[in-house]
């Protein structure tokens, strides 16, 4: 049954039961799903936008006063309508939404930018009742709950916080400290080595994993490895699909994460990186805070860091990585090419401290994910302040503007780190 007779202002709390097994589609059956079912939906439905980019994935879901579905909607990208902009039009009536609840992922935005603000959209539908899960970290885009609840709509925040932060959480962990979210790979022996005693590294893993990483890959905002690994290996950086029976070229996925490179020579610009769909960024620099400053600034959100071990092991060493997925195959190197080196740790005391996130086999390969504890105990591991993060750019035009964007000077700028919360979500 669905209500659109109530004012919007002062309609009680939608029925809630017993929590469903799974919510259902707004084309189901009339059923009364909680508002943590209706969450879960949420969860699911936001999962269905794209995982890179400058907006998170965010998913809602509308219920009628007695807690049927009314519409469900999620978020598609940077400059396509947000999630609950996108459940309104998806009701049967624009009047359903009077005296409705809306359940969405993240606090909803209160700012104008490619889109109006979902707070205002919410208010002017006639929404009565918000469920977010997560506030909204940005400075602009966040506050939506305090307009909603001046506007007189009932506000309830934080519900299934843990799920949907975990949902979100490369996003709101980019937000939090105004640079990306990054994730040091690697692919080493089971004694640690990234490359044989010659350097050669191709192949270490197997199909499996290599497959693995580059649907990662696809899924990152910018890919970054130093000049050594350039000079070494020669990659092209893109995002693969596995080779078909048949095909003789893999091909390429749709979305592809944008190739920097990170170090103070220069790269030959018959190198096969500059073959990328994407202009190539290259920082002829070490300062990694400025890199990731500026890249915050061009709108990356993730950074998925593919070494070699020496800007692997720079990136840990300063506190810069928020994720290590590593491949460790059934093989022994020996040798010196170890998979990281200095990375800040004298003595057994100050070791870093992992969570492991997951283990998977991949084929005869094992994949690690785990992430650095964060507390005082692991103070090497903990980010630096953002304040000595933000950074101004110097850009030069290259011989091939564009195929590559050039940034030759990387300087802390601000001393205000909240000023990078400024830069967040482009609607
Ligand atoms: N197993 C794997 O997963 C894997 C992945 C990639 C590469 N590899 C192997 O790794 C080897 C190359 O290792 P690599 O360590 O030389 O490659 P790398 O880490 O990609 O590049 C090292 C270079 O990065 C630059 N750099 C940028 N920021 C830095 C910072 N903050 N601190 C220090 N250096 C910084 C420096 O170059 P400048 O001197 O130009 O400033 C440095 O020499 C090859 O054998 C390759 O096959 C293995």
């Amino acid at each position: 049954m669905r209500s659109t007779e109530h004012d919007g202002k002062g309609a009680s709390a939608p029925a809630v039961s017993a929590p469903a097994a799974s919510a259902p589609a707004a084309s189901a059956p009339a059923a009364a799903p909680s508002i943590e079912a209706a969450m879960r939906r949420a969860i699911e439905l936001a999962a269905n936008g794209p995982a890179w980019g400058v907006n998170p994935q965010v998913g809602c879901v509308i219920l009628s006063p007695d807690g049927v579905v009314l519409a469900e909607g999620w978020h598609r990208g940077a400059g396509t309508p947000h999630a609950e902009v996108d459940a309104l039009t998806k009701l049967s009536a624009a009047s359903d939404a009077i005296g409705a609840t809306a359940v969405v992922t993240l606090e909803p935005c209160n700012h104008t930018g490619r889109t109006g603000p979902c707070s205002e959209a919410l208010v002017a539908a006639g929404i009565s009742t918000v469920y977010f899960g997560a506030g909204d970290p940005g400075l602009r885009s966040g506050g939506g709950a305090g307009t909603l609840s001046a506007a007189g709509v009932r506000v309830h925040g934080g519900v299934l916080a843990a799920e949907v932060e975990r949902s979100i959480h490369p996003w709101l962990t980019a937000m939090r400290n105004g640079r990306p979210f990054v994730t040091v790979k690697w692919a080493s022996s089971l004694d640690g080595r990234a490359a044989a005693a010659d350097g050669t590294s191709q192949w270490i893993t197997g199909p499996d994993a290599r497959t693995d990483v580059h649907l990662r890959r696809s899924r990152a905002d910018a890919i970054a490895v130093g000049t050594g690994t350039l000079l070494a290996d020669d990659p092209s950086l893109t995002a693969r699909m596995p080779v078909s029976t048949g095909e003789t070229e893999p091909t390429l996925y749709a979305h592809q994460p944008q190739p920097v490179m990170i170090g103070e020579r220069r790269i030959d610009r018959t190198a096969r990186v500059f073959d990328h769909p994407l202009p190539v960024i290259e920082y002829q620099s070490r300062n990694l805070h400025g890199v990731l400053a500026d890249l915050f600034d061009r709108g990356v959100r993730s950074v998925f860091v593919e070494g070699g071990p020496t800007l692997a092991s720079a990136f840990i060493r300063v506190g810069l990585a928020d994720e290590i997925v590593a491949y460790l195959a059934p093989v022994l190197l020996g040798g010196p090419l170890l998979a990281l080196g200095d990375i800040g740790v004298d003595g057994i005391a100050d070791a870093l401290p992992l969570t492991i996130v997951s283990l998977d086999l991949l084929g005869p390969d094992l994949r690690i994910v785990a992430e650095p504890v964060r507390g005082e105990s692991s103070a090497v591991f903990l980010d630096s302040p953002v304040s000595s993060t933000a950074g101004t750019s110097s850009s030069t035009a290259s011989t091939s503007p564009t195929s590559v964007i050039s940034v030759t000077s990387v300087t802390p700028s601000t001393s205000d780190p909240k000023e990078h919360h400024l830069v967040h979500r482009n609607h």
